[in-house]
């Protein structure tokens, strides 16, 4: 079965981090009733349409969606629960920036129905959260993860690495005291420099690229060792702790996105939709405006080729069939494909497709050149 979510984006925060090209905006105060409205009426509008599906996850995403007020998010959930079935065991996620909440709030959004949440730690080290535009310490991070073990089952934690002058010795000394935390589920980035960010503008520079890869490598064996194997490019949980929406993002699930900027994907009659909500907060608040486009078959496929080799799962074979209609390697350049498995950076069999771990190192480069 092709699982479907609902994806809501909360396009605020307190302040904007220089490293962040994400649709978020600084703002201090909210009309949660004009949101509530507008998310209701968003989600209204696609119930007709997508009567038959059973939501099986929910992601409140950002910016920062724990500045909305817990009433808000109970609302929305609320909501959701009244225009779909909701499976029970749903998993209802929430991103965390650590100056955001309390134990009063996390206490309410778990009440609201969030049962797993995402926190943005980024650093154990004070210095480079000052350098990453954070608001808060390493210590006050800490404490926030510590209380959210208390009241959330699924709990996670962003963390940044490959950062300009960090070594690799630093990232291994890091990593170590990351895994010290106990956590079942980590998300670790290599910083990107984004166009339009701060840092771009500032002419901040990742670290070398073998350097890079280096970081990349040392991440995936610490990770395996401590059991908490590399599931997606940026992933890592202990089996059974994926989560589950990001995954359907990945496997070529179904999901409706709801507020400014947020995208979404579904079929309809077999016809696969796209839609994109327009990117102006005010805009979106008032209108509710989205662009919806259908994606023919080749463009679907490969999306879904792309987006499953961020996996190690990878692409299945038998339900990109069943889906599409035909062969994985009728969208691919034959000869590039047999390319990338001589060298080893990808595998292609009955099964399906799959990016081995030195695959995962090149894999931009790797789709650009693969897919016809
Ligand atoms: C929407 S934010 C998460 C929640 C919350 N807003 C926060 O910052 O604490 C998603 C995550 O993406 C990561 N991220 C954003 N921009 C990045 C960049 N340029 N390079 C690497 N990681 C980035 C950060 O780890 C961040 O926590
Ligand atoms: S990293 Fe998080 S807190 Fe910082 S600007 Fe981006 S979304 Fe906002």
């Amino acid at each position: 079965m092709i699982n479907f979510g609902v994806y809501i984006h909360w396009p605020f925060c307190r302040s904007k981090c220089p490293y962040c090209d994400f649709v978020s905006l600084p703002a201090k105060n909210f009309d949660f009733n004009a949101w509530k409205s507008a998310y209701a009426a968003s989600l209204k509008s696609y119930a007709g349409r997508l009567s038959d599906k059973t939501v099986a996850s929910i992601f409140f995403g950002g910016g920062t969606p724990s500045l909305m007020s817990a009433e808000l998010v109970s609302f929305v959930i609320e909501t959701i629960k009244s225009l779909w079935p909701v499976a029970e065991e749903t998993e209802i996620s929430m991103e965390v920036n650590p100056c955001s909440v309390d134990y009063e709030k996390m206490t309410a959004f778990r009440k609201a129905g969030v049962n797993r949440l995402s926190v943005g730690v980024q650093s154990l080290n004070d210095k480079s959260l000052k350098f990453l535009g954070r608001l808060h310490t390493a210590e006050q991070a800490l404490e926030i993860l510590k209380t959210a073990k208390t009241i959330f089952p699924r709990l996670s934690a962003d963390f940044i690495y490959a950062l300009p002058d960090q070594s690799l010795s630093d990232w291994q000394n890091e990593l170590s005291a990351i895994l010290e935390l106990n956590l079942k589920h980590l998300s670790l980035y290599q910083l990107t420099i984004e166009e339009g960010t701060f840092f771009y503008k500032k002419g901040v520079r990742p670290v070398e690229d073998d350097l890079a890869a280096d970081m990349f490598e040392l991440t995936d064996r610490m990770m395996y060792q401590a059991g908490l194997e590399r599931y997606e490019v940026s992933n890592h949980a202990a089996p059974g702790h994926e989560c589950k929406h990001n995954l359907l993002y990945w496997q070529g699930g179904e999901w409706i996105g709801i507020g400014p900027a947020a995208h979404g994907r579904f079929t309809i009659g077999g016809q696969f939709h796209a839609v994109a909500q327009n990117s102006t907060p005010q805009k979106w608040l008032e209108t509710q405006a989205c662009e919806e486009t259908t994606l023919s078959t080749t463009e679907k496929a490969q999306e879904l080729i792309f987006m499953a080799l961020r996996t190690r799962e990878g692409l299945d074979r038998n339900t990109f069939c069943s889906r599409i209609g035909k062969q994985p390697e009728e969208f691919m350049h034959e000869g590039t494909l047999q390319d990338y498995q001589t060298d080893g950076f990808l595998i292609c069999d009955k099964k399906g497709l799959r990016t081995t771990a030195k695959g995962l190192m090149i894999l931009n480069a790797l789709c650009r050149t693969l897919l016809k």
